[in-house]
């Protein structure tokens, strides 16, 4: 992939010290928020956008991950996702999927690597 569709995120270092971040983003025209997150010691993306009612996962609390820290938890009803894969786990949108946003890593930084998606800060 060409590096001018790489924007940076995060140094991995950042990356692993936080539960999450979150970068606002503008993803196909549309103003949206990512969050950021290590898992197993990958790191993921995804639009922070809940199919269920189109909530942000941390709409109502500082926190994407339930209690048992292995499921992304949207916070407004607790509908629970595969960090790995966005899959919604919960009866209504079982089979659902967060938005993925592909990331890469060079030298210890992390990029988003989608070309319809610029930074907004
Ligand atoms: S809006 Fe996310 S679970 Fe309802």
């Amino acid at each position: 992939m060409a590096k001018q569709h790489l924007k940076p995120v995060c140094t991995r270092l950042e990356l692993n010290a936080a539960s999450y971040l979150k970068r606002n983003i503008r993803f196909k025209n549309q103003p949206v928020s990512a969050i950021i997150f290590a898992f197993e010691a990958c790191a993921y993306a995804y639009v922070n956008h809940c199919m269920h009612m189109h909530r942000p996962l941390n709409c109502e609390q500082d926190a994407i991950f339930d209690e048992t820290g292995k499921y992304l938890r949207c916070s407004m009803h607790g509908f629970i996702f595969d960090p790995k894969t966005g899959e919604c786990q919960s009866p209504v949108c079982f089979g659902q999927r967060l938005q993925t946003l592909r990331l890469e890593e060079f030298d210890g930084t992390l990029y988003f690597a989608e070309k319809h998606l610029t930074l907004i800060d």
